[in-house]
């Protein structure tokens, strides 16, 4: 049985990149019971990024280990080959990179078509304008705030007034779709990245290279709603 996206809330999306791999079905589990809102499925090709991670197998093992929306951040060249495999495998959000795709409308289009949110992801280097004319179709943007390839990055200060310009871009156009940030969130800044407007918070080490990510993942909740204002999150199309 598919996953039904859940209600509008702020979402914290542990990333299972820094995850211990020899126990991914626990540590998956074990994220769910701390109170994670998505499992985030970073998949590296070792030519879009400087690192290999995982395919669709994995991403059907993960399908079968949790009930969570499995959203999954394609860090690949050329992923219109991949879209139907990720898809059928169980990718409910299925998120390309700007700078590995040639005609992104066409691409966020079929993405919808096969039955899955589509996402649009920009690396930190790549500014908000080239991928603006596009974001009316989708359901998420990704604003990364690392250069992506590794877990225990460093955050990149200098995205945050490019998160909050997405923001008020977002509200004054209506769009409606989730604003997602990821790299290098931990309990320190994840405050400062509410308060630029992200609905949905990437985090790997932050989480699973602590003792306990339940403690942790309350952590983040408490700070994520001290530094947001009172208005509710946008929130993507349901699933047909
Ligand atoms: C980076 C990945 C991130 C990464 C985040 O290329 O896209 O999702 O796992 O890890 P942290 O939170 O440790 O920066
Ligand atoms: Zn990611």
């Amino acid at each position: 049985m598919k996953p039904k996206i859940l209600e509008p809330k702020k979402k914290i999306a542990p990333s299972i990149l820094s995850a211990d791999f020899g126990r991914l079905g626990e540590e998956v589990k074990a994220a769910e019971d701390a109170g994670a809102d998505y499992i985030h499925v970073d998949i590296m090709d070792g030519h879009f990024v400087p690192n290999i991670t995982a395919g669709p197998q994995t991403v059907e093992t993960l399908r079968r280990s949790t009930p969570l929306p499995l959203d999954v951040h394609l860090m690949i060249q050329n992923p219109d080959r991949f879209l139907v495999d990720f898809i059928n495998a169980g990718a409910d959000i299925l998120t390309v990179h700007v700078e590995a795709v040639v005609h992104l409308h066409r691409t966020l289009m079929e993405i919808k078509e096969r039955g899955a949110l589509a996402g649009v992801s920009l690396n930190p280097a790549t500014s908000l304008c080239v991928l603006e004319p596009a974001l009316e179709y989708a359901d998420l943007v990704l604003v990364m705030t690392v250069n992506p390839g590794f877990g225990g990055q460093e955050f990149i200060p200098s995205m945050l007034p490019k998160i909050e310009e997405l923001r008020r871009t977002i509200d004054q156009r209506g769009w409606k779709l989730e604003l997602e940030v990821d790299g290098g969130i931990k309990v320190e800044n994840i405050g400062q990245v509410a308060k630029a407007g992200a609905d949905v918070f990437v985090s790997g080490s932050g989480i699973f290279k602590t003792d306990d990510y339940a403690k942790t993942i309350a952590e983040m909740r408490r700070q994520i709603q001290r530094n947001t204002k009172s208005s509710p999150p946008r929130t993507p199309r349901a699933r047909r």
